[in-house]
């Protein structure tokens, strides 16, 4: 017999003595069925979501709702969301997620272990270890390397950036006021928001973010790092810290990680880098040796839930000295289990924390390392055809050559005034979102707005990138042709 607790559904829980398993596998059958028919039809929804023409919340039940009332929300919700699923989709870096971590997650949610400690995750703290361990050797960190998982790659670098801190700086328990230098980092002025965020919660202050010129293919140019490191030495400063970016947002470009590196070296500074994206290339035979110097870095953030199509989140920051958690991070807590085994929750910002490493593993272990090789790779295919199909057309520019899997481009019509070809630009996107459903995003950087595709869905095909282009010349017959230069 089921057990009855005051007015409570009967498939509220999965009930320990096994006694509503039917119900139980009834309520999950509908939502699986209702998701995977959503998403093996993904293809044929929108990437951004449809105007709801109904209130999509209700406010709070005083009796809970029927099943079948639950589903219909739940239906709604589904499709009135975002849809990566689809190859259409190629505005941001957010994949499709492989199988195998949506399942985990119903494994790692129903189990509901706490990464705090090895006694509340006993499988799970150790799997986190021994798999992050495992990519610091791919990242060719050194044996005494290791890490831990975040919530994100803005956690990622804001942990990094705090033992940088606490680590060049001594500042673990007294903090900045005992600093008579103000301490800086530099950073490619392509580099990622979350690296403000870092310092501005660290104490820092935005404004000891220096911005490092990059080239035209939106690298890190190292001769304006060296004369800014000398310079801020010379009024006084101490930089600190360098953060170079493996697969910028914008344009997915590669900063010169080994000069870089030998900077960091030259000044004793800490050399972070932000691989959130690009870090995925360690799993290309053919193409890791765009990361080359990476080996070389005291911190890596990375982020599977990008290139790695792992579902969201999952991400990463690791350290080539593991020790440095310990001495120039680690809070204690007295009141978990002392072992030699240190809680993770002791050496994260994170304290209880869900166990995402379970659907990296697992998309590890069921892809495969040749399975990975090939994703990344076909990111790369994908990329060389759109990119030929843009520098056929005279009338688009691109950004600049690609490191990895981003076009990133834009009419440019030199008739027009910045402003009016900006405006094009926003009226092309949105005429590919409503003409053929294609999402691609609208950055604006080096003070002008681009189109930028991700190429990172596998499903992507030749012809959806033919008919992309198709569109475009349509578009700019019918738009940029009546300008009186151009008839
Ligand atoms: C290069 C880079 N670093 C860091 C981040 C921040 O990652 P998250 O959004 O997971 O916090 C991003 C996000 O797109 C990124 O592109």
């Amino acid at each position: 017999m089921m057990m009855k607790i005051g007015v409570l559904p009967t498939d509220s829980f999965i009930e320990p003595n096994g006694k509503n398993v039917k119900e139980v596998k009834i309520l999950i059958d509908a939502v699986i069925n209702l998701v995977v028919d959503y998403a093996s039809n993904s293809g044929d929804h929108p990437p951004l979501s449809p105007e709801c023409k109904t209130k999509l919340f209700n406010e709070f039940s005083s009796d809970g709702i029927p099943t079948e009332e639950l589903l219909l929300q739940l239906e709604t919700i589904v499709k009135h969301s975002m849809n990566p699923l689809t190859p259409r989709y190629m505005g941001h870096m957010d994949s499709i997620p492989t199988l195998i971590s949506c399942l985990s997650e119903f494994v790692t949610t129903t189990l509901n272990n706490n990464m705090l400690s090895l006694e509340m995750s006993p499988v799970f703290s150790k799997m986190e270890v021994q798999v992050l361990q495992q990519l610091t050797q791919m990242f060719g960190l050194g044996g005494n390397a290791g890490g831990v998982i975040t919530s994100g790659g803005s956690l990622a670098n804001l942990q990094a950036l705090a033992v940088a801190r606490n680590s060049i700086l001594q500042v673990k328990e007294n903090g900045l006021t005992s600093l008579t230098k103000q301490p800086v980092i530099l950073v490619s002025e392509a580099s990622h928001t979350s690296l403000h965020k870092a310092a501005m919660l660290l104490g820092l202050g935005t404004s000891s973010v220096i911005p490092v010129k990059s080239n035209p293919n939106s690298q890190m140019d190292t001769t304006d790092l060296e004369t800014k490191i000398t310079t801020l030495i010379q009024e006084g400063k101490q930089p600190f810290a360098v953060v170079a970016t493996a697969g910028t947002t914008v344009t997915g470009s590669i900063d010169p990680l080994l000069p870089i590196s030998e900077i960091t070296a030259k000044y004793g500074m800490w050399f972070h880098v932000d691989a959130a994206y690009g870090g995925a290339l360690v799993f290309s035979k053919k193409h890791k040796t765009l990361l080359s110097g990476i080996e070389k870095a005291d911190s890596i953030t990375f982020n599977p839930q990008k290139w790695m199509y792992v579902a969201k989140t999952c991400a990463m920051v690791l350290f080539k000295n593991h020790h440095l958690l310990e001495t120039d991070f680690r809070i204690s807590a007295p009141y978990m289990n002392e072992t030699d085994f240190t809680n993770l929750g002791e050496i994260s910002v994170q304290g209880t924390r869900h166990a995402d490493i379970l659907k990296l593993y697992l998309s590890l272990q069921h892809i495969g390392l040749k399975g990975y090789e090939d994703l990344i790779n076909r990111g790369f295919t994908l990329v060389e055809e759109f990119t030929r199909e843009v520098k056929k057309r005279s009338y688009l520019e691109l950004s600049g050559e690609s490191d990895t899997n981003i076009c990133c481009f834009r009419l440019r019509l030199n008739e027009y005034d910045q402003k009016h070809q900006d405006q094009l630009n926003l009226k092309l996107q949105q005429y590919l979102l409503k003409g053929q459903h294609v999402f691609l995003s609208l950055p604006t950087y080096r003070g002008k707005r681009w189109l930028r595709a991700v190429l990172l869905n596998p499903f992507i095909s030749p012809s959806t990138i033919q008919q992309i282009f198709k569109q475009i010349d349509d578009f700019y017959s019918e738009h940029c042709m009546e300008h009186p230069l151009l008839k």
